[in-house]
């Protein structure tokens, strides 16, 4: 296998994906994870919704597609991970755009694996009250188990060698298989959820929650904050997308796949969304369990509403947190690979060496964040960002989202707007139209990725500098 690897890419014949749905599928398998089930229906209930929700829309729209595109682009031109991505097409200095990706890959998966590990026990409470039938679990439960210390390094210790374990078997086997049956599982599961949900008498309360936008309503730090979401959801400005554009196949269309998958994760955000706060508004005892501790939104609503409301919920309920954990694991394993595939093609060692060392180094910052939920004191208060973002995996995660990512998109950006051969841009998506007319999307993704994209993103930035509202 290792000589195998090595030698395609020494030959520049780069593993690439199996079929013709295998990038969209570990794309979106990457985009739609944590991020769209359990961050964005927490942070948005935290920023008040309907106006939060048109910042994150708009943040998806002008920055979110166009640097889809850009990344994936960058990608299956080099046909290699971020760092050597960029040294090819920009020289070292831009490489630097991809060093800055690999250290946020490794801080994001080291908390990740911290809220994925929830996936596990989750899943065991779920077929344990689909046996024995489903008591509402107690107030305060849910911050018992995030305090116990020893339980959460072991659920994230699980969680990183199972994606350790699909990482080391390669694109084809690994990823690839893995997404291609469990994705549409989890996306028919979720849409009849939202049928159910429609059902229920706090639907409409939900829906103006979500869609009613009051911009008194939103936090400053909230712009901030749903720009950041955009990156994260979408596993953008780090390069996890250059990585899988890598493995791409030349005849593909970067501009309908890049717009697929942003659409699919989208969709996906805003329908955990109404499924979530329908029940909440409909359950009051719901309302009361989540009011202390929002984290735990997606693992403590959920079960009640498949339990009390949903026609073969018992059946669906286990089946359910099996596929959000395989959801989560499609996202961090295009984050390990993203250091696992610099392991490989810069340090020249085997994809088993690699694998080891990238998730050994990652379980070292799990550690910090595991025990950061009410486990040791000194690392559950430490805070950078102030109040509601105490404690090491918090502080983490508004780092990575809000500054690290979205300061890599910048880059990512002017990159490829100013400083990139543009020849490249018209031969990998295509200028012009078959009777030789330019493209419009073309001219729409160029005028965007100049002017659009970087100005948005560096207006939110100075905007947040300038207002000392360093959230
Ligand atoms: N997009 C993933 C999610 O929404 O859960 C998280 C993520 C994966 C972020 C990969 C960044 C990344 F490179």
């Amino acid at each position: 296998e290792f000589r195998r690897v090595l030698f395609r890419s020494m030959s520049q014949n780069r593993e690439q994906w199996g079929s013709r749905v295998g990038f969209i599928l570990a794309a979106s398998g990457s985009a739609i994870g944590l991020g769209n089930l359990w961050k964005f229906p927490y942070i948005t209930w935290h920023n008040n919704g309907g106006a939060f929700v048109i910042v994150y829309l708009i943040a998806v729209i002008l920055i979110g597609w166009p640097i889809m595109t850009a990344e994936i682009l960058i990608g299956r031109k080099s046909q290699k991970n971020p760092v050597l991505a960029f040294d090819e097409l920009g020289g070292s200095n831009w490489s630097l755009i991809g060093w800055l990706g690999v250290l946020t890959g490794l801080v994001i998966l080291g908390y990740y694996a911290v809220i994925a590990g929830w996936t596990i026990t989750s899943f065991i409470s779920c077929m344990n009250w689909s046996m024995n039938g489903y008591t509402a679990p107690e107030e305060g439960a849910f911050g018992e188990f995030i305090g116990n210390g020893k339980l959460q390094l072991l659920l994230s210790f699980i969680f990183l060698a199972l994606t350790a374990g699909v990482i080391s078997k390669g694109i084809k086997k690994g990823i690839e298989r893995a997404t291609k049956i469990l994705m549409p599982i989890l996306f028919l599961i979720i849409v009849y959820m939202v049928i159910m949900a429609l059902g229920l008498p706090g639907r409409n309360e939900a829906f103006s929650f979500i869609f009613s936008p009051d911009f008194s309503n939103l936090p400053p730090s909230g712009i901030l904050e749903a720009v950041g979401h955009a990156f994260f959801t979408l596993s953008l400005g780090m390069g996890a997308m250059i990585t899988y554009g890598s493995y791409m196949d030349k005849k593909e269309s970067i501009f309908k796949n890049a717009a697929l998958v942003v659409i699919l994760d989208t969709v996906l955000a805003i329908a955990a969304c109404v499924i979530m706060y329908t029940i909440i508004f409909s359950v009051p005892s719901v309302k009361d369990s989540i009011s202390g501790s929002t984290v735990g939104m997606l693992f403590i609503t959920l079960p009640n509403l498949l339990y009390t409301e949903i026609p073969f919920g018992t059946i669906l309920a286990p089946v359910f947190y099996i596929l959000v954990g395989f959801a989560a694991l499609s996202s961090t394993i295009s984050l390990l690979e993203v250091i696992v595939s610099l392991l490989i093609d810069k340090m020249k060692m085997s994809r088993q060496k690699a694998t080891l060392i990238g998730a050994g180094t990652t379980y070292v910052i799990s550690i910090f964040c595991a025990l950061s939920l009410g486990a040791v004191d000194a690392l559950s208060s430490f805070s950078i960002f102030g109040p509601g973002k105490e404690g090491v995996l918090s502080t983490l995660d508004h780092l990575a989202s809000n500054w690290m990512l979205p300061v890599g998109g910048l880059f990512i950006t002017i990159f490829v707007g100013w400083f990139m051969d543009q020849k490249i841009i018209q031969d990998e998506v295509g200028k012009f139209n078959d009777d030789g007319s330019v493209n419009f999307t073309y001219n729409m993704f160029k005028f965007f990725i100049r002017f659009i994209a970087p100005v948005a993103i560096l207006a939110v930035i100075i905007s947040v500098i300038f207002g000392k509202d360093f959230s």
